[in-house]
């Protein structure tokens, strides 16, 4: 089997499950309890958080452990919303946001606050000139993606970072496709709030961090106990947070030797594609991009029938992000691109990862030809 879809889960590093399964068997001690057996778990979570502390140059106290990118980016929100909300209900993202921040966005719009989506231009770079020109008394929080997990697009942070400051609104970071790939420092980026998942970065799934900067006023989102000082109420999932932090350990190390070999893979897969199969157009910016990922527009195919075709084949791409899987509407990634419906419905991501190798590339550059020419000739399109 050919995996090549790293951007919907990554599979777990085997040292993130060694480093996981004694939490999961021995220790399984509560860690907020006061006997002996918490000690165990209660300094693995302070472990954890100085892995990933180290891996976005963040404070450890500043971490926020969630049950992943969903619930980081829900607490983001609603936890600026409600807090500030005197101060005003308006808030800015981009027409390009994974739907957990759309849908939360969505909820604020009918609790009453006012949402502005930002326009990306053609490569789904965000339009910073509209951004600063949505920027009102009311506004109380910017979120804008990291780096896109449909075409890979890496935003300019600095410069968003640099408006909100001028305007002294709050500015929360969807890095769940970006982090374990690319170097970020929240510090020098300038950015107040950050998602993160484990399962994007060889970590287990169910398990996240938000970071929050210390000057942020954030209102707790789930309320219960008092774990994690009050900030996330439940008892903390220490096995997925020791993974997380195994995870965190292992990108700071190895991501940027792994990344040397997964842009070459990318590449020649996209070259092979172009140069084997006509009527092709990559989407996303040509050098601003993730550099795993490879979203193509294929001319007068389905993305539908190729990927179940490739599938009969051993081989796992998608037609975008995995949470729409089901919805059969065109990607509004590729929409706001100023991509038709016809061109966005003909788009295949491939998105590879570390244990990606060099003859899974050969196998797809080999299948995937035959397969496009078999559509075509079936085509109405
Ligand atoms: C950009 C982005 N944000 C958020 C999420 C949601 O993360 P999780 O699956 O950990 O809830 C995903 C997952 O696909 C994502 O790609």
């Amino acid at each position: 089997m050919i995996y090549l879809d790293y951007n919907a889960t990554t599979p777990l590093d085997g040292r993130v499950l060694d480093k996981m399964m004694p939490y999961l068997r021995d220790y399984y001690g509560n860690p907020s309890a006061i006997y002996k057996i918490a000690k165990k778990p209660k300094e693995a979570i302070a472990w954890a958080c100085d892995n990933i502390a180290e891996l976005i140059s963040s404070s450890p106290a500043e971490l926020i452990f969630t049950s992943g990118g969903t619930e980081s980016n829900n607490t983001a929100l609603f936890g600026v919303a409600f807090s500030h909300k005197d101060k005003g209900k308006h808030i800015i993202i981009s027409k390009i946001e994974h739907s957990a921040i759309l849908e939360p966005a969505k909820f604020l719009e009918e609790l009453g606050f006012k949402v502005t989506y930002i326009d990306v231009d053609n490569y789904g770079v965000i339009e910073l000139n509209r951004l600063r020109d949505s920027i009102c008394e009311d506004t109380v929080l910017v979120s804008v993606m990291y780096a896109n997990n449909e075409v890979g697009t890496v935003q300019p942070i600095k410069e968003i970072s640099d408006i909100c400051r001028q305007h002294g609104v709050y500015f929360h970071v969807d890095a769940v496709a970006a982090v374990g790939k690319l170097d970020i420092n929240v510090k020098e980026l300038g950015i107040d709030l950050l998602s993160i998942s484990a399962h994007k970065f060889y970590g287990p799934k169910g398990v996240g961090v938000l970071y929050v900067g210390e000057a942020v006023a954030l209102s707790s989102f789930i309320r219960g106990g008092h774990q994690q000082d009050g900030r996330r109420a439940g008892t903390e999932n220490v096995a997925g947070i020791v993974g997380l932090g195994q995870a965190a350990k292992i990108a700071l190390e190895e991501s940027a030797r792994d990344s040397k070999r997964i842009v070459g893979l990318r590449d020649k897969l996209e070259e092979g594609i172009k140069k084997k199969i006509s009527d092709v157009k990559v989407n996303g910016h040509p050098l601003k991009r993730l550099y795993n990922t490879c979203n193509i527009y294929i001319n007068h195919v389905e993305s539908e029938s190729v990927l179940m075709n490739l599938d009969l084949e051993e081989i796992c791409a998608s037609a975008g992000s995995a949470c729409a899987t089901g919805n059969t509407n065109p990607s509004h990634v590729l929409l706001a691109m100023g991509i038709s419906s016809v061109a966005a419905r003909g788009s295949i991501r491939f998105s590879l990862g570390k244990f990606t190798k060099d003859q899974d590339i050969d196998r797809v550059l080999d299948v995937l030809p035959g397969i496009v020419k078999k559509l075509r000739q079936m085509s109405p399109l």
